[in-house]
C-alpha cells in the first residue's frame, strides 16, 4: 500500500512556495529580480544596489543607497575571536568546508540578531551576513595560502574590498584593478538570487523552524557546495582541463550521452531553464570583455568552452533534452583569468547568493501565514507487518 502527496501550506510536496523576489521563465530564458531583467541589472546596476533591490523590493534613491552601503561597509569586520575558527582547519581544507564551519559559528556570536521574531534582530542579522561573507571568504582563502589575514577597508566598494582582502600583500601597496572589480560586481549580480533553487530551499526550510539565521545560511552553503549546484563552476574548469583540446570534445559529448556513464557535461542543463540561461549569455560576454581588458588573447579554455558549446548545441541529444549552458559554464573561466583559484569559485557563488538567501529568508519569516516546512513523500516501503523474533528468522 503506498502513501500519497498532501498539500502543505508551507511547502507543497514539490517544495514550492510563494515569493515576490525572483521570477524565472525557463522556457523563454527569462530571469527578473523584482521585475527587472537580469541583463539590464548586470549592465547598468552594481551589486550593492541589487542587494537593496532584492531585500527591499524597489531600486533605492541616492540617499537610500548611500545609507545601505554605509551600513554594509560598517559591518564588514568580523569579531576578532572568529579568526580562531579558521586556525582549527587543516591548511588544505576546501574553502567551502571552512565557509560552512565559520558561518555556522557566527550563530554562537551576535546574540543581538538571532531573535527572528524581532524585526530589528532580522535586519541586523541580514546586514551582518551580506557584509561579512566577503571577509570570511577572503580569510578562508588567505588561511589556505598561509597569508596573514587582511582587514576590510571602508574606503573601497564591496567588490573592490573583496579583491583587496583576497589578494593584498601587507608588504606592498595593493591597487585594485577596476576591470577586475567591475567584473566581480557583475558576477555577484548574476549569482545573487535564483528563485527556489536547492540552497535557497535549504535556507527556507531550515529557517521555517525558527532556527538561528546564521546557522540557516550555513545550511545553504552546504547545499550550494554540491557539484550539481554551485559546485558546478569548479567542476566545469576541471572538465575543460580534462578535455584539454578540441579534438577530445566528441569523446566527452559521447560520454555525456551514455546513460551507463555517470559523466555529465558540467555547466550544461538546468532543472528550470529549457532554453539558454540568460546569465550564461551575460557571463560569456563578460568572459570576452575581461580577457580582452586583461590583454589575454586567445585564452585556450575560453576557445575550448566556446567550441564545446557550439558542438553540444548542434547535437540532437542536447537539443532534444533542451540542455543549454547555465550560469556555471563560463564563470570559472572569468574567475581563473582574475587569478582566483578553482577551489574558491563556489565560495564566490556563496558570497553572491547570500543576499538571495537573506532576502528569501526574510520574506518567509515576515509572512504571517508562514508555517514550518514539512514536505511529504510517496511511501513505497513495506506495509504493516508483525515482529519476528530473531530465533525464528531465516
Ligand atoms: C545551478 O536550481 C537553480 O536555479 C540552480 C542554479 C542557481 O542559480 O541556483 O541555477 C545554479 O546549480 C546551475 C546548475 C549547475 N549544475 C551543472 O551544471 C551540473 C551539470 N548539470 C546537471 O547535473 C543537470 O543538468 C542539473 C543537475 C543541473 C539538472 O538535473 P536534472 O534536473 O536531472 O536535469 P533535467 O531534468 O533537465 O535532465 C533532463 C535529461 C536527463 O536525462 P533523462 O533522465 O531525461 O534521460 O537531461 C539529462 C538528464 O540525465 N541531463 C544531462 C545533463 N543535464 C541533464 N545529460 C548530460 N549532461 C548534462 N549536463
Amino acid at each position: 500500500e503506498t502513501g500519497h502527496f498532501t498539500y502543505d501550506p508551507g511547502f507543497t510536496s514539490t517544495g514550492s512556495c510563494e515569493s515576490k523576489i525572483t521570477f524565472i521563465d525557463g522556457d523563454k530564458g527569462v530571469l527578473l529580480y523584482r521585475g527587472y531583467p537580469i541583463e539590464q541589472l548586470a549592465e547598468k546596476s552594481d551589486f550593492m544596489e541589487v542587494c537593496y533591490l532584492l531585500v527591499y523590493g524597489e531600486l533605492p534613491d541616492r540617499g537610500e543607497l548611500d545609507k545601505f552601503k554605509y551600513r554594509i561597509t560598517y559591518h564588514t569586520m568580523i569579531h576578532e575571536q572568529i579568526n580562531y575558527f579558521f586556525r582549527g582547519f587543516r591548511r588544505d581544507s576546501h574553502p567551502m568546508a571552512i565557509m560552512c564551519g565559520v558561518v555556522g559559528a557566527l550563530s554562537a556570536f551576535y546574540h543581538d540578531s538571532t531573535d527572528i521574531s524581532d524585526p530589528v534582530h532580522r535586519f541586523v542579522a541580514s546586514t551582518r551576513l551580506i557584509a561579512k561573507m566577503p571577509t570570511i571568504a577572503a580569510t578562508a582563502y588567505r588561511y589556505s595560502m598561509g597569508m596573514p589575514f587582511a582587514y576590510p577597508r571602508n574606503d573601497l566598494s564591496f567588490s573592490e574590498n573583496f579583491l583587496y582582502m583576497m589578494f593584498s600583500n601587507p608588504c606592498e601597496e595593493y591597487v585594485v584593478n577596476p576591470v577586475l572589480a567591475r567584473a566581480m560586481d557583475r558576477i555577484l549580480i548574476l549569482h545573487a538570487d535564483h528563485e527556489q533553487n536547492a540552497s535557497t530551499s535549504t535556507v527556507r526550510i531550515a529557517g521555517s523552524s525558527g532556527a538561528n539565521p546564521f546557522a540557516c545560511i550555513a545550511a545553504g552553503i552546504a547545499s550550494l557546495w554540491g557539484p550539481a549546484h554551485g559546485g558546478a563552476n569548479e567542476a566545469v574548469l576541471s572538465m575543460l582541463e580534462h578535455i584539454g583540446t578540441k579534438d577530445h570534445i566528441p569523446e566527452y559529448i559521447a560520454r555525456a550521452k551514455d546513460k551507463n556513464d555517470p559523466f555529465r557535461l558540467m555547466g550544461f542543463g538546468h532543472r528550470v531553464y529549457k532554453n539558454f540561461d540568460p546569465r550564461a549569455r551575460v557571463m560569456r560576454q563578460a568572459a570576452h570583455d575581461v580577457l580582452d581588458e586583461l590583454g589575454v588573447r586567445d585564452d585556450p579554455l575560453l576557445d575550448l568552452a566556446m567550441e564545446l558549446e557550439r558542438i553540444a548545441l548542434e547535437d540532437d541529444y542536447f537539443v532534444s533534452k533542451k540542455l543549454y549552458p547555465n550560469v556555471d559554464f563560463y564563470s570559472g573561466i572569468i574567475f581563473k583569468a582574475m587569478g582566483i583559484p578553482t577551489s574558491m569559485f563556489t565560495v564566490l557563488f556563496a558570497v553572491a547568493r547570500t543576499v538571495g538567501w537573506v532576502a528569501q529568508w526574510n520574506e518567509m519569516i515576515e509572512d504571517p501565514m508562514q508555517k514550518i516546512g514539512r514536505p511529504r513523500q510517496l511511501f513505497t516501503g513495506s506495509g504493516p507487518r508483525d515482529y519476528v523474533d530473531i530465533a525464528a528468522r531465516g
